[in-house]
């Protein structure tokens, strides 16, 4: 972990107008600095940066925050990612604070790697600067000096072990060259990987190199018209997209992600100046690839080539992207076009105007590609079912009933039969889930609240605890108590009196009365570390808590402090007369937040009732689902009040 001091010291050289303009154009109006809001597409400056707060606000998105916010939003770092950034850029010594052995040996063993590609890296670039006919060939393929300097492309001595020689020579051990797959070792001798290929380095999304691509040049040879670096310590295929470092600002400014397959599709696209745009280097999208893009954007347009191979991956791809909530079209070539070739031959404006036309909704596309179902009965059951299920793996059941709505219109068949074949669906899938149901409708109609709402609830109000606790945590106010009881017969009382209470303590004791345990565990990490900074009484400061937080865990409280606009203006107005105001405001924020978990766990429980089907206690358990009923409604009636 990165020590104290040094974070102390970052904070203290760091500039943010200087940060900041090292990736956007500012310019000074007054005291402050004033430039385009690199998150959306706005042509009159509201991107503001304030030297004597040392913050920055974006008022067309809404965003704003220190230093590191701004690294977090625009660059998707973690917090310690930016923390290194920023050393780096002000020559700050790191200096980590004290780990276990077997840490820092994996983190320099990890650190090694990186070093060796970077070498390697701009080894590649130095060959490619030398070498006449390749630069040709990249220029015939229509790309520009910058793009090509911009991609980092290089090439590789067509020799066994030109690379080698170097890299020993400069003192890198044989062991490290070949775990990043850039040397292969046979008994006697250690031969190149790249030989007589053109260079794609591959970048996380901080811009560290952690593999590379190499290409023929020469396409009559019996080869390989790709190989790529094998993975590592530092590559791990299904967690890498090419092109994330050089494409995610514009991602995030356009909304939109483009995904291509291959490496010179996304150059091409970046040459012609669409740069949203990401290549899964043609294996299948997993889901860390989708959850990598999620980071940036909610919209993909998958862009392939109109054959075979590419409609089954596009195919393949769809499911795995609506399961993770994100929006998908598909957006398909010509024959023999790739989006490559499209752009170089049609340009920019035909190219946008293509994509914007052809893409197609995924219900779109699958009716498309199966287009004979007209005239056969069964291919078009078959079709709907596959439709259907496509959207019942979509997490917001809003958007469910539209595509369904939209299904039914385009066939001609009746939106109640559809729902109807879709909740078939659905049954059977959350039947495999769950436990049976027993008690007939009442109860059944309990548990149709699906399972990914509900979890996705549930995170909502545990996130909006951490929040609460983050922002006010410290904060005495005067609370309207209410507790809720049963007596013997399992009647529901109520007490009520007022008491003051700092937040947290009344957070944590209500959440300890009723068991209440977080289900997410970054929330209860985070939840418990808060609790015990509050305990031990001296005021918590946030910089501090989030740095003893794992990465995870402090880009969620990051996130919770930057996305929440109460912070902002708090923030903003460096002074605390919020809280002050909206102290009222706060105690029914608490009371509401808590109430809403006990309800939604009441829920949980009469769901868990269910499972229990023991036909001797089914009495039993009824009359203790009723009384979990009473109980909801109680806490319902009083939550109407308070709404
Ligand atoms: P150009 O042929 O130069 O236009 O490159 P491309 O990126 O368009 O290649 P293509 O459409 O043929 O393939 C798409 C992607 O699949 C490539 O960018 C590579 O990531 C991958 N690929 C293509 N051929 C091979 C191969 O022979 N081996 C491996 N491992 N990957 C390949
Ligand atoms: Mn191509």
């Amino acid at each position: 972990m990165i020590s104290k001091d040094t974070i102390d010291k970052v904070f203290e050289f760091s500039r943010v107008e200087e940060v900041i303009s090292d990736f956007i154009a500012l310019k000074k109006t007054g005291a402050n600095f004033k430039g385009l809001s690199p998150f959306t597409n706005e042509k009159t400056p509201s991107f503001i940066v304030s030297p004597s707060k040392q913050i920055w606000k974006d008022f067309s998105s809404g965003k704003g925050g220190n230093v590191i916010a701004f690294l977090m939003e625009h660059e998707q770092f973690n917090y310690p990612e930016s923390i290194r950034y920023l050393a780096n850029k002000y020559n700050i010594e790191i200096i980590e604070t004290a780990e276990s052995a077997e840490n820092i040996e994996e983190r320099n063993e990890r650190e090694s790697l990186f070093i060796i590609n970077s070498y390697a890296l701009s080894y590649f670039e130095e060959i490619y600067s030398k070498n006449d006919i390749i630069k040709k060939y990249l220029i015939n393929r229509g790309l520009s000096k910058s793009t090509i300097q911009n991609f980092s492309l290089g090439y590789s001595h067509d020799s066994q072990n030109e690379f080698y020689k170097s890299a020993s020579n400069k003192g890198y051990s044989d062991n490290f060259l070949e775990e990043t797959g850039l040397i292969l070792s046979t008994a006697d001798k250690k031969i190149d990987r790249f030989r007589g290929r053109i260079i794609f380095p591959i970048k996380s999304i901080a811009g560290r190199i952690v593999g590379f691509g190499g290409r023929i040049v020469d396409s009559t040879k019996k080869i390989a018209k790709y190989i790529n670096s094998p993975e590592s310590k530092i590559y791990n295929k299904s967690k890498t997209l090419y092109g994330i470092y050089e494409s995610k600002q514009f991602i995030v400014r356009d909304d939109v992600c483009l995904l291509v397959e291959g490496y010179m599709d996304v150059i091409q696209l970046h040459e012609h100046g669409i740069k949203n745009v990401l290549a899964s280097s043609g294996t299948s999208l997993t889901k860390d690839q989708i959850i990598l893009i999620k980071r940036l954007t909610s919209n993909i347009i998958i862009l392939f080539d109109g054959d075979q191979a590419g409609l089954s991956a596009s195919l393949r791809s769809i499911d795995m992207i609506l399961e993770e909530g994100l929006n998908v079209k598909i957006c398909s070539f010509p024959d023999g076009e790739d989006p490559d070739s499209f752009v170089k031959k049609n340009k920019k404006d035909f190219m946008l105007d293509y994509v914007e036309k052809e893409s197609k909704d995924f219900i779109d596309f699958k009716l498309d590609i199966n287009s004979d179902f007209h005239n056969d009965e069964d291919k078009k059951v078959a079709l709907i079912k596959n439709i259907l299920k496509s959207i019942s793996l979509i997490p917001d059941s809003l958007k469910q009933e539209i595509y369904i709505k939209k299904l039914s219109s385009i066939l001609k068949i009746d939106e109640a039969s559809l729902f109807r074949s879709f909740a078939s669906i659905e049954n059977s899938k959350s039947l495999k889930k769950s436990s049976r149901k027993l008690y007939g409708k009442k109860i059944v109609k309990v548990q149709s609240s699906k399972n990914e709402n509900t979890s996705s609830y549930i995170y909502q109000l545990e996130r909006q605890i951490i929040s609460i606790l983050l922002k006010y945590g410290a904060e005495e106010i005067l609370f309207e108590d209410t507790r809720l009881s049963k007596d013997e017969n399992g009647k529901v009382l109520e007490t009520k009196k007022e008491i003051r209470s700092k937040v947290f303590e009344k957070i944590y004791l209500d959440l300890q009365q009723d068991e209440i345990e977080f289900t997410h565990s970054p929330f209860k990490d985070i939840f418990n570390k808060l609790i015990n900074g509050f305990n031990n009484g001296t005021t918590l400061s946030i910089e501090n808590f989030i740095n003893d937080l794992d990465s995870s865990s402090s880009k969620i409280v990051s996130d919770i402090l930057i996305n929440d606009e109460k912070y902002q203006l708090h923030d903003w107005e460096r002074k605390n007369i919020y809280v002050k105001k909206i102290g009222s405001e706060l105690s029914q924020l608490v009371n509401e937040t808590i109430l809403n978990m006990r309800r939604f766990l009441i829920d949980k429980k009469i769901i868990e009732l269910q499972g229990f089907q023991k036909e001797d206690n089914k009495k039993d358990i009824l009359e203790q689902v009723m009384s979990y009923y009473k109980l909801k409604k109680v806490l319902s009636a009083k939550l109407n009040r308070v709404v």
